[in-house]
């Protein structure tokens, strides 16, 4: 009896020892991302957060002044636009200020025409070899998805505390962490030629696109502050909606649904209760 005590302690110190005998065996070697990203305040946090469509529009500019030279963000129309307070007319405006590649006609060939409503974001290049060729080997890859795609759970304990709280904004988090991380490599860095340091970088300490933000590269019209900073969230909240567009009324019908259940749960206890008076 004794012993085989003996061997179920020692069966459970090794199960709990074995994870720390592989960390420590890895010791010296990096772990990305070096630095985890700050958890940053948002509208659209918590069981009843919401969009802020100015928050939205701003995010739009910056992508489209910005970060369209490089990314594509093929999975979203000019006309899902709407749900950013933009009117009809707005959209056509605006999707005719981009070329289409069209076709083919009744020749067989292809041919350019001005955007409709109805149309997707084109990507800036042809093909996903001429984006490495152009951006040093890397592929920058449909941003339309990105905010979900980057949506990594941080360590142990918030794991397991986060789903307590509801936290499910680690996509935008990560983005603005991102492009406001950039920063000189600390002494003994080795970089990559040809990428630029940033801690905060998933999987490596730097990465094939360049600091793409700067204070005042994009001009807001609502009195928000042009910074760095600002460009980085609202971008990063653009592109939560991009991954999410029906955020919003997921979350209504969640918070309906769970009402009714409560109340449901009321009405069959109360039903239970009658039944069983009657029988006693
Ligand atoms: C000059 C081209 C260029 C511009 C402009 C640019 N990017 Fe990138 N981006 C890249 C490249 C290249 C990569 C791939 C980097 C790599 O894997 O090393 C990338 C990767 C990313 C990633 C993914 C990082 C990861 O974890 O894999 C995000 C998010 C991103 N860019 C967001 C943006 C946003 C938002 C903007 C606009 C503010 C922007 N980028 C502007 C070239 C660009």
């Amino acid at each position: 009896m004794v012993r085989i005590l003996t061997l179920l302690w020692l069966g459970v110190l090794a199960v709990v020892l074995a994870p720390l005998a592989v960390f420590a065996e890895e010791g010296g070697e990096a772990h990305y991302p070096l630095k985890l990203p700050e958890k940053q305040s948002w509208s659209f946090s918590g069981p009843f957060g919401t969009y802020d469509l100015q928050q939205l529009q701003r995010g739009l500019k910056v992508y489209k002044e910005v970060c369209s030279t490089c990314h594509s963000l093929k999975y979203v129309s000019f006309r899902d636009l709407k749900a950013l307070g933009y009117s009809e007319e707005q959209i056509k405006a605006f999707a005719k200020t981009y070329d289409i590649q069209d076709g083919p006609n009744s020749e067989g060939e292809m041919f350019v025409r001005k955007g409709l409503p109805t149309d997707y974001f084109p990507s800036p290049f042809p093909n996903v070899e001429a984006a490495k060729f152009a951006n040093n080997g890397a592929n920058p890859g449909d941003l339309s998805l990105m905010a979900k795609a980057r949506a990594v759970s941080l360590p142990f304990p918030a794991l397991i505390t986060d789903i307590f709280t509801n936290y499910n904004e680690a996509g935008p988090d990560y983005i603005t962490a991102l492009l406001t991380g950039y920063s000189d490599p600390p002494e003994g860095a080795e970089v990559a030629e040809n990428n630029w340091y940033n801690p905060y970088f998933n999987s490596g300490n730097a990465l094939a696109m360049p600091p793409p933000l700067s204070d005042g590269m994009v001009a807001y019209n609502d009195g928000t502050e042009e910074t760095t900073e600002n460009y980085a969230r609202d971008v990063s909240a653009f592109l939560m909606w991009t991954a999410d567009p029906h955020m919003e009324t997921r979350k209504k019908t969640g918070f309906r649904v769970i009402l009714f259940l409560i109340v449901f749960a009321g009405l069959t206890y109360a039903v239970k209760r009658r039944i069983w008076n009657e029988l006693d």
